[in-house]
């Protein structure tokens, strides 16, 4: 039963789900948990409040370097807020307010010591809906490398970020056309390719392809899995397929009876798909609410 909607769930690979049933691949899986992996971001009894709302409570999370974790749930639960915490983007809403410590690379990111534009630098965001600049492709490119003071060779810096977002053999030959002249898989990977430019340590990613069509999703989710070999990924999702296909890791966020967003469910995504522990995760999963 559970691997006719895995099956369904990973396909258009679904070799993972029968490789996953057998005790070959649960050995892989259990070493891919014991293969030395640091923290980059930690959560610690993390609350956030719009106003007096309590809309994320009490999370405890790592982060993995290196590695993808998707953030899945119904709408609703919180999963952009607590996204929105690892680089204090919610300070930029004036009623919401932030408890407990998120740290990164074990520095507290609350502490009124820490500059929320450097930290912004570090740990990147790129949204549900692409936003380039309405500047050149180059510019969009270059812009955040020269406010942050990069003073090497411009030209190839763009030339490498927009390698790296997949987008330079699109682009080369057009790099002072309009950003927002082109399509939008296209312009989200220039926004990704625009994040890079600063060389984050995060990438923080919300619902980035749910304005895109399939083919530009798969071209994004490629994308993600080339780009965790050097930087750490944090994607929500509101696609199951998505979630199972892309990320490491996995974290399942409900509401509570007062409609405060919990992690009820965290781990290694092939067993969280596969053996969740949470009668609720299986539910959500599976497709019965949500
Ligand atoms: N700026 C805001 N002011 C007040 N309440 C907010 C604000 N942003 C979000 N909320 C509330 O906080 C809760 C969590 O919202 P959030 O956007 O984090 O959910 P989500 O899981 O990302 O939902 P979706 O899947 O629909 O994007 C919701 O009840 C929402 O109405
Ligand atoms: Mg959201």
């Amino acid at each position: 039963m559970r691997e006719t909607w895995l099956h369904t769930l990973r396909a258009p690979a679904p070799a993972v789900a029968v490789r996953l049933a057998s005790p070959e691949a649960h050995a892989a899986v259990q070493s891919l948990a014991a293969a030395p992996e640091s923290a980059v971001l930690t959560t610690q009894d993390l609350r956030v409040y719009y106003g007096s709302f309590l809309a994320v409570r009490d999370v405890n999370l790592t982060i993995v370097r290196n590695r993808i974790t998707a953030i899945i749930g119904p709408s609703g639960c919180g999963k952009s807020t607590l996204l929105r915490s690892f680089n204090r983007m919610n300070d930029l809403l004036p009623s919401s307010r932030t408890v407990g410590r998120v740290l990164l690379d074990g520095q507290d990111i609350y502490d009124p010591s820490v500059d929320p534009v450097a930290l912004r630098r570090r740990v990147g965001m790129v949204f549900q809906k692409p936003n380039p600049f309405p500047k050149s492709i180059y510019e969009n490119v270059a812009w955040g490398a020269r406010i942050h003071g990069y003073r090497g060779d411009l030209d190839a810096l763009v030339e490498e970020c927009l390698r790296r977002a997949a987008l330079w053999d699109e682009v080369k030959d057009k790099l002072d056309q309009n950003g927002l002249s082109l399509s939008g898989g296209q312009q989200q990977r220039l926004c990704i390719a625009r994040v890079l430019s600063v060389a984050p340590e995060v990438i923080l990613m919300d619902e980035p392809c749910s304005s895109l069509d399939p083919i530009a999703t798969l071209r994004i989710e490629e994308l993600m899995r080339e780009l965790a070999r050097d930087y750490t990924i944090v994607i929500v999702t509101h696609n199951m397929q998505q979630a199972a296909r892309v990320s490491h890791y996995t974290a399942m966020m409900l509401m509570d009876a007062d409609r405060a967003g919990e992690l009820i469910e965290y781990g290694e995504t092939n067993i969280l798909f596969t053996r969740p522990r949470d009668r609720r995760t299986e539910d959500y999963i599976t497709g019965r609410f949500g």
